[in-house]
């Protein structure tokens, strides 16, 4: 039985919990927030997508205020790293130093020294991290590279992908409008589809990105092209801007020679194969979530079970290297190259 702490119990903690508990063989025996009254603040928390409604059981749960006190008597072999993201590259250390794997959630952390020296921590402990890049594992998408790697329909001409909802202000202390704990919309939102970009077609020679700002210079809307050597046209589209009423949209158009795929969340169906010949199609994808499988992907990993490569840290840090890329280029109105 793997015993998992929980670090950080807002929307994602919660999240995770939910997760870990669907898995067979791990159970979450602790869980670490500063805040006092977690357990009656639990019901506040709300996301982007689903809910967390799902009763937390904290009678059978250690809690703790304290990451380090969690470390060192909780005895885990896991811990979820669901903290503002200021908080991920030292408190992910903190656990790789007392010898536990680590899933730390998306973005890896605020600037790319940060992810360099989760990475060394990693490489030293010889412990497991995955970064949460839940994209990579959500059905529809990890189809959809599925079915581009195929070679079936020909080659990629142009893939847009959308990210559009109101700001996130479920948080406590309203961390997100925070730039400086956050990384802004661009690094917490938008980089989802930043790394299925890199996923799909690896890491671009340079972006070229427009952004509208806030009242205080704010990225809240980004749209970036992503430019390679041949002629395909690779757009991604990010913002918090969006009217409370509008909801949450993720989505793509996926345009290949010989069919057409396209994804919305919003949409039913959702996902649909329109091939140049013959009828649309709803491909078949595996059940569950994304946050589902990349967790049960971890876990597998920690017990030593082959799996697939989906995600890499070094893929997470260069997501964060992209997207840095792309807020200066929005910044400074000009293509800026990924060096
Ligand atoms: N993968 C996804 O789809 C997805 C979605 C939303 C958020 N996220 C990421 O998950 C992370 C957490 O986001 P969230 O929405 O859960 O935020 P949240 O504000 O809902 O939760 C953060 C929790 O951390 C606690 N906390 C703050 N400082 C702490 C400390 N020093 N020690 C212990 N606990 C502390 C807070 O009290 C709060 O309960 C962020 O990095 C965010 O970008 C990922």
């Amino acid at each position: 039985m793997l015993k998992v702490g929980i670090v950080g119990f807002g929307f994602m903690g919660q999240t995770h919990y939910k997760c870990w508990k669907a898995l067979e063989g791990a159970q979450v025996t602790a869980i670490c927030d500063v805040n006092p009254n977690i357990e009656e603040d639990t019901k506040r928390a709300v996301g982007n997508i689903g809910d967390t409604d799902q009763a937390v059981d904290f009678s059978s749960l250690q809690l703790f205020t304290d990451l380090e006190q969690m470390l060192n008597t909780a005895e885990l072999d896991a811990v979820s790293i669901t903290l503002p993201t200021c908080l991920h590259a030292d408190c992910s250390i903190k656990a790789l130093e007392a010898g536990v794997n680590v899933f730390c959630e998306k973005p890896m952390a605020l600037n790319v020294q940060d992810c360099e020296r989760m990475i060394a921590e990693a490489k030293r402990s010889g412990k497991i991290m995955q970064i949460g890049h839940c994209v990579r594992f959500w059905p529809e998408y990890a189809k959809a590279k599925e079915i581009i790697d195929s070679g079936e329909y020909g080659r990629v001409i142009a893939a847009m992908f959308q990210r559009l909802g109101s700001a996130p202000t479920w948080s406590i202390d309203n961390w997100f409008l925070d730039e400086e704990r956050s990384g802004g919309m661009a690094l917490d939102l938008h980089i989802h589809d930043t790394d299925f970009v890199q996923y799909l077609f690896g890491i671009p020679n340079a972006v070229s990105s427009f952004a509208a700002k806030d009242a205080k210079g704010g990225l809240i809307h980004i749209v970036t092209q992503y430019l390679y050597d041949d002629d395909k046209v690779i757009t991604a589209e990010g913002g918090w801007a969006m009217t409370p009423t509008f909801g949450f949209e993720m989505s793509f158009n996926i345009v290949m020679e010989k069919a057409t795929l396209v994804y919305d969340l919003t949409r039913d169906p959702m996902f649909k194969l329109c091939p140049a010949e013959g009828q649309v199609i709803t491909p078949e994808v595996k059940k569950g979530d994304g946050w589902l499988l990349e967790i049960e992907h971890f876990a597998k990993a920690i017990r030593g079970e082959k799996v697939e490569e989906i995600t890499t840290l070094e893929q997470s840090r260069d997501s964060v290297k992209i997207v840095a890329a792309e807020k200066e280029s929005a910044r400074k109105m000009e293509k800026v190259a990924i060096k």
